[in-house]
């Protein structure tokens, strides 16, 4: 929430607080400050849909602490693992200028954070404001190791959009009855896809729907006629979400800390990885009902899926006492097919960055560098000697232009900064698909894919054009490809098959949104542009974290420029070793 500068608003907050008891975002203080923060990886007990299990938790926290901060601030967070399993903290979608080594992703940019050991990530948050998210960078860690970030402007600053009342902050997530950690080292082995979640959550609380859960529902109390600001985060592994509010319309300000152009809808759709900003205007007098807030998947995939829905609840406070509120009737708002294609592109169609002399947008006019990689499933031979669950007898795969990314044993970062790449990657990963194909046509027969740590190379300040196409080999599908250490702007988008020759008359290269997550829709492909502008080691991958581990993924490094200040940071001295 941002800080109140005269008496009257902090009089009205406190009464406020005394009557209605409101859950609130901590305050913060000054801009350009240091902020410490702690987090000891634990082991807790859970229990959701009656089911106990023992889970990886920040601070014993589930879903983890929020971290906010202002831009420019500071943040020192010392990461401490008492658990058995490695774990690495990524800052998804914070820059990290010059600085990969505090990005996360395990072998990567570092070797993860052994049992008993202690990193601190140590970085500025510079030009950023918005709603992001952190969350665990090894395996399937993040299934419960997430919470949010949230950048308030500097001080003297404020949101191009009213001030809002009370700002929310909703996590959607992914239940697992079991160990995530499990159902992904299984599915790895027999080659089969891996069991789907068993809930989805609201700010960790499946809610009503599900089966011995009413008890954990998530409740937000509004005021009638004020403006909320939801900060929408999705942090599920491995699903798309719509989300609406009964009888409620949204205005939607920002994606992925980028503010865009403000637009009404009744339904959002949000990748994982991906956040969202919108303001939620209550009604003039507090209505006789409550109304759902509901998220369900959009989902192409022809494997398993969890189609469940998460509800929660949105009840008008009225201050006086409840007994009569708690028989209201609950509304249930509509959703749109699991599989509609069709709602999704028209959602991402209307994201367009807010452009004005405070927030000028940056997206390259030429192309210095064209890219063009397919993104899909595939497989993998089965080894001998072994029955193998995934298509025909073979294993699951995934791959970016035909290459199955393999993690190395040693941090890719590490590598490159001190010139030992050998054995650890490779600089040849393909420019174009290796073998073209009618990519979105008849799929075809051969579907195996090659393996390789294999990365691209972009001098410092190239200006990048980079189209994603998505394949039908086994079922067209869509992908939420995050890249790290950029936003991107995106200039294209369509189904089929990109055309080079014709597409690119339709690129919007005026107000294109601005994100560092976005779907390359079922079927179809999408057209990003971004100055290399930042040196390092940059992961690039689906957020599908099913596909993240089949190989859906690719790294960059960006050259040094030939100044100072284009040269990557030292690393620091408590880095990791493998
Ligand atoms: Cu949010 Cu590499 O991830």
């Amino acid at each position: 929430m941002g800080a109140s500068n005269t008496l009257l608003p902090v009089f009205v907050v406190v009464l406020h607080f005394a009557l209605c008891c409101f859950f609130a975002l901590p305050q913060v203080a000054n801009a350009g400050i240091t902020r410490h923060y702690k987090f000891e990886i634990v082991s807790i007990n859970v229990t959701r849909l009656c089911r106990t299990k023992s889970m990886v938790t920040v601070n014993g926290q589930f879903p983890g602490p929020p971290v906010v901060a202002r831009e420019g601030d500071h943040l020192l967070v010392e990461v401490v693992n008492h658990v058995s399993s490695n774990v690495t903290i990524h800052w998804h979608g914070v820059r990290q200028l010059r600085n990969g080594w505090a990005d996360g992703p395990s072998y990567i940019t570092q070797c993860p954070i052994q049992t008993n050991s202690t990193y601190v990530y140590n970085f500025t948050i510079t030009g950023q404001r918005g709603t992001l998210l952190w969350h665990a960078h090894f395996q399937w860690i993040r299934a419960t190791v997430y919470g949010p970030l949230i950048i308030l402007p500097q001080l003297n600053d404020s949101y191009p959009f009213p001030k809002p009342w009370k700002e929310v902050t909703i996590l959607l997530g992914e239940w697992y009855n079991t160990d995530p950690e499990a159902i992904i080292n299984q599915a790895l082995q027999t080659g089969a896809a891996p069991n789907v979640s068993d809930a989805y959550t609201i700010n960790g609380l499946p809610g009503p729907l599900y089966n011995c859960s009413a008890k954990d529902t998530y409740r937000l109390k509004v005021m009638p006629e004020k403006t909320y600001l939801l900060r929408v985060i999705n942090a599920a592994l491995d699903d798309d979400l719509f989300f609406t509010i009964a009888n409620h319309s949204f205005t939607v300000v920002e994606a992925d800390a980028n503010y865009v152009k403000p637009f009404e809808t009744e339904l959002l759709l949000i990748s994982p990885g991906q956040t969202t900003n919108v303001l939620l205007k209550t009604k003039p007098i507090a209505p006789s009902a409550k109304f759902f807030i509901l998220a369900r998947p959009y989902s192409t995939s022809l494997g398993p899926i969890d189609n469940t829905t998460v509800a929660g609840i949105l009840e008008y406070k009225t201050c006086s006492h409840s007994s009569k509120s708690k028989r209201l009737p609950v509304i249930r708002p509509p959703l749109p097919p699991i599989n509609a294609t069709n709602v999704a592109a028209n959602y991402s169609s209307r994201l367009r960055r807010l452009v004005n002399a405070q927030f000028p947008v940056n997206v390259p006019q030429k192309v210095d560098k064209n890219f063009y990689f397919t993104v899909g499933l595939g497989t993998t031979p089965c080894p001998q000697n072994q029955t193998c669950q995934g298509p025909n007898g073979t294993k699951f795969a995934a791959s970016v232009n035909n290459n199955s990314f393999v993690f190395p044993s040693k941090a890719i970062l590490q590598s490159y900064y001190f010139k030992k790449s050998n054995g650890v990657y490779a600089t040849n990963f393909p420019t174009f698909p290796p073998k073209p194909f009618n990519y979105t046509g008849t799929p075809p027969n051969v579907t195996f894919v090659t393996q390789g740590t294999k990365v691209a190379v972009l001098p410092f300040n190239a200006s990048v054009e980079l189209v994603l196409q998505d394949t039908s080999i086994l079922g067209i599908e869509s992908h939420p490809l995050h890249l790290h250490g950029y936003n991107f702007y995106i200039v294209g988008q369509g189904f089929g098959n990109f055309d080079p020759k014709n597409d690119p008359k339709n690129y919007n290269l005026v107000d294109p949104v601005e994100l560092n997550t976005a779907g390359v829709a079922s079927g179809g492909w999408l057209a990003i542009r971004f100055f290399a502008d930042n040196p390092g080691v940059w992961f690039m991958h689906c957020h599908f974290d099913v596909h993240l581990s089949w190989g859906l993924t690719m790294a960059w490094i960006v050259l040094d420029g030939k100044l100072p200040n284009q040269q990557m940071l030292p690393p620091p001295s408590d880095l990791p070793k493998c």
